[in-house]
């Protein structure tokens, strides 16, 4: 039997039931496999279930949510990290909707809309159109690797997976076989620990064979993050509102709410300096401990300043807002600043 009728053969005894996924025979919606794929990107399956219920259950389809105001998509995002991927999503609802509220169904038509590259036209095209082609993604990676016992590193040998990943695809349910690479690589060819025995392709795994199925796929080794400092500042007032700041549109985080800081620097402020970047002038106070969050390409500590204002104040830094304590939950607050909040309350630092 070819691979893709032994990989497919597999798929209808385990598939997994997700969220997003048609039941089998059913033709899947392109906005919910659109809306997966990008909610998916650089995140698990447990982590975006929950995002993707939200969405649904308030933007039913691509014009609701072309229709939605951008700070509304960036609140329901807030937690999902890389954000942006929430406004290109919005940016692609609208560029869909305004054609018509119909997605391309080439990849090169979908690759040409904002925040779908290569693996995410793949995917959705083989998935939402039947088209037959590859969608590559870390876990695919994985796979074909192994399969194919290649032992290049990645990302050097990124365009030779590809290939050889294209010359797998089925002309007779594409769709599946995108969904059930994607479910043989979470589910049985896993980094670690995978269990060869119940694999449908054991027999022609080449890592298998050789014994380094768990080696594989071997990867360049990337330099340590460097860590980059900064100091927030925690104002709350005699209301129990606390001082929060919009970011710029663009760049880290852009357009998400924040807790105001310091710019993000290569060496710690000095509680003297940092002052000079507060939002307002206060009595500033320590915050015991900092808080430390990864991203992709750094990490970054912060401490914590914080003052408690005496009375109500009106009139403060441009861009920033006062926000009840109780109403943090319904801000664009992204993972770190939410990190940020939770130390300074852990510390009394409520109001
Ligand atoms: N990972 C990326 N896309 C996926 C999908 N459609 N189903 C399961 N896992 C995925």
């Amino acid at each position: 039997m070819r691979l893709s009728a032994k990989l497919l053969k597999w798929y209808d005894r385990h598939r997994r039931d997700l969220p997003w996924r048609a039941p089998p025979g059913v033709r899947p919606d392109p906005y919910r496999v659109w809306l997966s794929e990008i909610m998916l990107q650089q995140t698990t399956v447990p982590t975006v279930a929950p995002y993707f219920h939200t969405f649904v259950a308030r933007w039913a389809t691509v014009a609701d949510l072309a229709a939605a105001e951008l700070d509304d998509v960036l609140a329901a995002w807030a937690g999902l990290g890389y954000y942006a991927r929430a406004r290109n999503l919005h940016e692609c609802a609208r560029a869909v909707a305004a054609a018509g509220g119909r997605f391309p169904e080439t990849p090169s038509g979908l690759q040409a809309l904002p925040g779908i590259g290569p693996y995410t036209a793949g995917a959705i095209a083989a998935i939402a159109f039947d088209v037959p082609v590859a969608a590559v993604d870390g876990n695919v990676e994985r796979v074909i690797a192994r399969l194919h016992g290649i032992e290049d590193p990645l990302p050097g040998a990124r365009a030779r997976v590809w290939n050889l990943s294209r010359e797998l695809v089925p002309e007779d349910r594409p769709g599946d076989f995108a969904q059930a690479l994607m479910d043989l690589g979470a589910t049985v060819c896993a980094p670690r620990r995978p269990v060869c025995d119940r694999c449908p392709w054991a027999t022609e795994c080449v890592a298998r064979r050789k014994g380094i199925v768990e080696d594989l796929p071997r990867k360049a080794p990337r330099p340590d993050r460097p860590l980059r400092h900064a100091t927030a500042f925690w104002v709350a007032d005699a209301d129990g509102r606390v001082l929060l700041r919009r970011r710029p549109r663009s760049g880290l985080l852009g357009g998400m709410t924040e807790i105001p800081s310091t710019p993000w620097t290569d060496r710690p402020w000095t509680v003297v300096a940092a002052r000079g970047e507060a939002p307002l002038r206060a009595r500033w106070e320590r915050v015991p401990g900092v808080v430390i969050h990864g991203f992709t390409h750094f990490r970054i500590e912060f401490r914590l300043l914080r003052a408690r204002l005496p009375r109500r104040l009106e009139g403060i830094d441009a861009g920033a807002f006062w926000c009840p304590l109780p109403e943090l939950d319904r801000q664009a607050l992204p993972t770190l600043m939410r990190k940020l909040a939770r130390h300074a309350l852990e510390h009394g630092h409520g109001a």
